[in-house]
C-alpha cells in the first residue's frame, strides 16, 4: 500500500527538509570540526563536496521518495519491481531504516544535553563560573546514568509526539512555527556575538584557508560531515520526499535546502567563533566546544545566561526538527507494512531506538572504560554506533546514486527534474562516477585497517571511475 499522502502546500518539503538536515550537524558538529581542522581549507572541502557530491545525492533521494511515493523501504520494493531490477537494491531502504534508528538513538542523548544547558543558563548557575568549574559541571553531566536517561527520555518523547500526531497535524505544524522561530534565534544570536565577540578574528578563521593546513583525515571529514549534514542516505529525504507535490520543482528545492543549510553552519560557526575568540578561548576543543567552550565564553560576557538561554533553545528545536525526520521513515513504513496505527508504529520505532540509547547514555559512565565492551570492539558502544552510521550513511548515498543515475530512464528522470538537456547530462555524470567515487573515499576512512591502503585505493576508485565515465561518454558520442 501506498501512502500516497501529500503535504498540504507546495513549499513545505522545503520546509521539512530544511528542518531535516539543520540540526545538530549544523551547530555543534560543524563548528567544532572546522576548529580541530584548521578553518577555512575545511570549509572549502566541506562546500566542495556540497555542490559537487551532496546536491546530485539530494536530488536523487527526493526523486526516488517522490517516484515512489512509498516509505523508503517500500518505495525501494515498489521501484525494483516496476523497473525490474534486482532485488539487492532494496537495500537502500533497510540501510537507511538502519541508520535513522541507530542515528535517533545517539542523537537524542546529544540533544539531550542541550537540554540540560537549556536549564543552566536560564537559571544562571553557570554565570561568573571559571573554566574548571564549567569544565567539573559537563564531566557531573556525562557522569550521571540517571540525568543522561531523563533528558534522551524527554527529548525522544517530545519527537515521538509530534511524529504521532501525524505528517500534517504534527510535523507540518510543528515545522511551521520551529522553522521562522530558529531563523530569528540565529540572527539574534549572530548580532550578539558580533556586537560582543571578536566577529573580523571569527571570519579570518573560517574564510582564509590554506589547503596545505588540512590532513588527509581532515579532508575525508569534510565529506562525511557534507553527508551527515544534508541527512544524505538515511531514507529522510526520500519518505518526506513521497510527500511532495508533483508540481515544486525538483533541483531548485534541492539546491535552496543545500544554500539554507550551509548558510546556518557558516553563520553558526561566526557566531560561535565570534565568542570563543572574543573571550580568548581555543577555537580546537573538539565536541565539548559547545558544551565547554561556549559556556565559559556566556559567564563572562554580559546577559550571558539570557544569550546562553536562546542559543540552546536554538540548539534545541534544529534537533528536534531532525529528529522527526529520523522517526518519519521507519514509522511511515510500520504503517504501510503491517498496517499499524500510526501512534503505534511511532511508539515501536521510538522505544527500540530509545532503549539503544541507553548503550549510549552509558557509554560515558559505567561503560566508559575497561569493560567486555572496548575489548570486544576497541571502543565505547557510542563510538561503536557512530562508526556503523559512517559506514551505512555513505553507502546508502552511494547506492542512490547508482540506483537513480543507472536504473531510472532518461524519460522518468526527465519527467522528475524538468530541466534542460545540459543540466541532465551533468547530473547523471556526478550522480554515475562522481559521487560513487567521493563515497568510496569517504567509505574506506571508516575502515581503520585499511588506512595503510588509502592512497592507494583511492587511486584505483579514481582511475576505475574515469575509465568507465570515458566509455560512456564515447559510448554516447558513438549512439547520437
Ligand atoms: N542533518 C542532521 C544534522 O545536521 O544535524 C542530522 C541528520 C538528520 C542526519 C536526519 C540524518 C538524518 F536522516
Amino acid at each position: 500500500m501506498s501512502t500516497h499522502n501529500v503535504w498540504t502546500h507546495k513549499g513545505t518539503f522545503l520546509l521539512a527538509a530544511v528542518g531535516s538536515a539543520v540540526g545538530l550537524g549544523n551547530l555543534w558538529r560543524f563548528p567544532y570540526l572546522t576548529g580541530e581542522n584548521g578553518g577555512g581549507a575545511f570549509i572549502l572541502i566541506y562546500a566542495l563536496t556540497i555542490f559537487a557530491v551532496g546536491i546530485p545525492i539530494l536530488i536523487a533521494e527526493i526523486m526516488l521518495g517522490r517516484n515512489s511515493r512509498r516509505s523508503p523501504i517500500m518505495g525501494m520494493r515498489f521501484l525494483t519491481s516496476t523497473h525490474k531490477t534486482s532485488r539487492g537494491w532494496e537495500t537502500i531502504g533497510w540501510l537507511g531504516a538502519a541508520s535513522a534508528f541507530i542515528i535517533l538513538s545517539f542523537y537524542s542523548v546529544i540533544a539531550g544535553w542541550a537540554l540540560h544547558y537549556t536549564g543552566l543558563m536560564l537559571t544562571g548557575s553557570l554565570d561568573g563560573a571559571d573554566a574548571e568549574t564549567i569544565g567539573a559541571s559537563f564531566d557531573a553531566l556525562l557522569a550521571s546514568p540517571p540525568l543522561l536517561t531523563l533528558y534522551h527520555t524527554l527529548f525522544i518523547g517530545a519527537s515521538a509526539l509530534i511524529v504521532g500526531l501525524g505528517i500534517h497535524r504534527g510535523i507540518e505544524n510543528g515545522l511551521r512555527v520551529l522553522m521562522p522561530a530558529l531563523f530569528v534565534i540565529l540572527m539574534v544570536v549572530l548580532v550578539y556575538s558580533a556586537a560582543i565577540g571578536d566577529l573580523s578574528a571569527a571570519a579570518t578563521f573560517l574564510f582564509t584557508f590554506n589547503v596545505a593546513d588540512l590532513s588527509l583525515e581532515g579532508w575525508l571529514q569534510a565529506m562525511g560531515q557534507s553527508f551527515f549534514t544534508l541527512s544524505l542516505g538515511m531514507g529522510a529525504i526520500m519518505a518526506y520526499g513521497a510527500y511532495m507535490s508533483s508540481d515544486a520543482s525538483l533541483t531548485r528545492t534541492a539546491f535552496a535546502i543545500a544554500v539554507v543549510d550551509t548558510a546556518v553552519a557558516m553563520i553558526a560557526g561566526l557566531a560561535i567563533f565570534a565568542l570563543v575568540f572574543g573571550a580568548g578561548l581555543d577555537p580546537g576543543e573538539g565536541p565539548g566546544l559547545m558544551f565547554v567552550t561556549l559556556p565559559l565564553a556566556f559567564a563572562e560576557m554580559p546577559a550571558g545566561p539570557l544569550l546562553g538561554g536562546v542559543f540552546f533553545i536554538l540548539v534545541l528545536g534544529a534537533a528536534i526538527s531532525s529528529s522527526i525526520s529520523l522517526i518519519e521513515p521507519v514509522a511511515a513504513f510500520l504503517v504501510e507494512r503491517f498496517d499499524l496505527e500510526r501512534p503505534q508504529a511511532v511508539s515501536a520505532m521510538v522505544i527500540a531506538s530509545w532503549a539503544l540509547g541507553l548503550l549510549t547514555v552509558f557509554s560515558f559512565n559505567l561503560m566508559a572504560e575497561d569493560t567486555l565492551f572496548h575489548t570486544l570492539f576497541g571502543r565505547s558502544a557510542f563510538g561503536l554506533l557512530e562508526l556503523l552510521t559512517n559506514i551505512f550513511m555513505p553507502l546508502g548515498g552511494m547506492l542512490i546514486a547508482l540506483f537513480a543515475g543507472w536504473a531510472l530512464t532518461h524519460g522518468e528522470v526527465m519527467k522528475e527534474m524538468r530541466t534542460n538537456e545540459s543540466w541532465f547530462r551533468l547530473w547523471r555524470f556526478l550522480v554515475r562516477f562522481i559521487a560513487p567515487a567521493a563515497v568510496a573515499f569517504v567509505f574506506l576512512r571508516t575502515i581503520p585497517q585499511v588506512e595503510g591502503y588509502l592512497l592507494p585505493s583511492i587511486g584505483a576508485v579514481v582511475i576505475v571511475g574515469a575509465f568507465a565515465a570515458g566509455r560512456t561518454f564515447l559510448a554516447e558520442r558513438q549512439e547520437s
